[in-house]
């Protein structure tokens, strides 16, 4: 049976930067998200018996090499707790661009654990996919709910209690999550590896997590009462602080541009101005400003002004994973 699954992208708040189990693909700390509405991976998948091999599309292109692997060494895992050994064909169309730091990652493979798992006939609740999104890449396993979501990175050694729960739906607060575009090109350090070599060199990775759990409290205080200016001041120092993680990794390394550090200024300028806007910035140049609907076009307009910037896209909170054709 063919079945079609759709997840949304998700940015964090507070980052994931770092695992304690990189088999497992365990974090070092709780993160917490949005997911968004305007960017999302739709993902079709069939197992049938007469295949030789996993054939995974991307966007109409059939895939090869590492990518077709990454797909099967996932589809492993389902077909190895649903004791099964068909091979499947995976159709996948991203509404994000891939691989240039808008997380098509996350909603790529929290997409391809909700399609895989019900065409081999797995009944997953929203936590069991979320167990199992975290093996494609861990912030996918945040993608299959909707709104506002924390990843509790769990104590148990066989990671059975590390997955993604809703702190807050999608409809209970609006806030605007505006992409701002400065590169389109494929990232030089993939998080995976910048994440690995931050933990393992960084002299300032215990300062990290030493503060992380203020970082936490804080957010989900701001969230839980809706508070703005809390909120978009600790999103935006915890990422300064994943970044600064890298400054201080050897050798060291980072992710800006000339551009990103236009992006922050003039996110800077604007709170000077009176207009409250805060930055977070992933494993890439590209900047995502955080404002209040009521000042998205002046936000939205003052970023297109920059002339180092190349788009704009204007998210909202958006929902979690769904099966299209039911
Ligand atoms: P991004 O910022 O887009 O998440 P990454 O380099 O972290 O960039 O991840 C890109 C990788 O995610 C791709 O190389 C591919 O392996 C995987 N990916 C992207 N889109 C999908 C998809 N629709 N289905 C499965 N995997 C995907
Ligand atoms: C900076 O989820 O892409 O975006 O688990 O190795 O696939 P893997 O890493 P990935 O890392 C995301 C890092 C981040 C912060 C975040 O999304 O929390």
């Amino acid at each position: 049976m063919k079945i079609t699954a759709r997840a949304h992208t998700n940015i964090a708040l507070i980052k994931y930067w770092g695992k304690r189990d990189e088999q497992l693909f365990l974090p070092m700390n709780n993160s917490i998200s949005i997911t968004l509405d305007q960017f999302y991976t739709t993902t079709s998948v069939a197992f049938r018996d007469d295949l030789k091999a996993d054939s995974f599309i991307l966007n109409g292109i059939e895939m090869g090499g590492h990518e077709v692997d990454k797909i099967s060494r996932f589809l492993d895992l389902i077909r190895q707790t649903a004791g099964r050994n068909e091979y499947a064909i995976i159709d996948s169309v991203n509404n994000v661009p891939t691989a240039a730091g808008f997380a098509s990652s996350a909603s790529g493979f929290a997409a391809l654990a909700a399609a895989s798992t019900k065409a081999i006939g797995l009944d997953y609740s929203g936590s069991d996919l979320s167990r199992i999104a975290r093996f494609g890449s861990g912030s996918a396993c945040r993608s299959i709910y909707g709104g506002y979501v924390e990843w509790n990175k769990g104590v148990r050694v066989d990671g059975t209690d590390s997955y993604a729960m809703q702190i807050l739906e999608e409809s209970k607060w609006d806030l605007s999550i505006l992409s701002v575009m400065v590169e389109a090109r494929q990232k030089k350090v993939l998080s995976r590896e910048g994440m690995t070599h931050t933990v393992k060199t960084s002299d300032f990775y215990s300062g990290w997590l030493e503060t992380i759990d203020a970082d936490l409290n804080l957010a989900r205080e701001a969230i839980h009462g809706r508070d703005f200016e809390k909120l978009g001041t600790v999103l935006e120092r915890n990422a300064l602080k994943m970044h600064a993680t890298m400054l201080g990794a050897n050798p060291p390394f980072f992710y800006w541009t000339g551009a990103t550090l236009d992006v922050m200024h003039t996110v800077q300028e604007l709170r000077d101005s009176g207009i409250q806007a805060y930055f977070t910035i992933d494993a890439g140049p590209n900047v995502k400003v955080i404002c209040q609907p009521k000042d998205e076009m002046a936000v939205k307009e003052r970023m297109q002004q920059i002339q180092t910037v190349r788009e704009v896209f204007v998210c909202h909170p958006g929902p979690g994973v769904s099966y299209i054709g039911e």
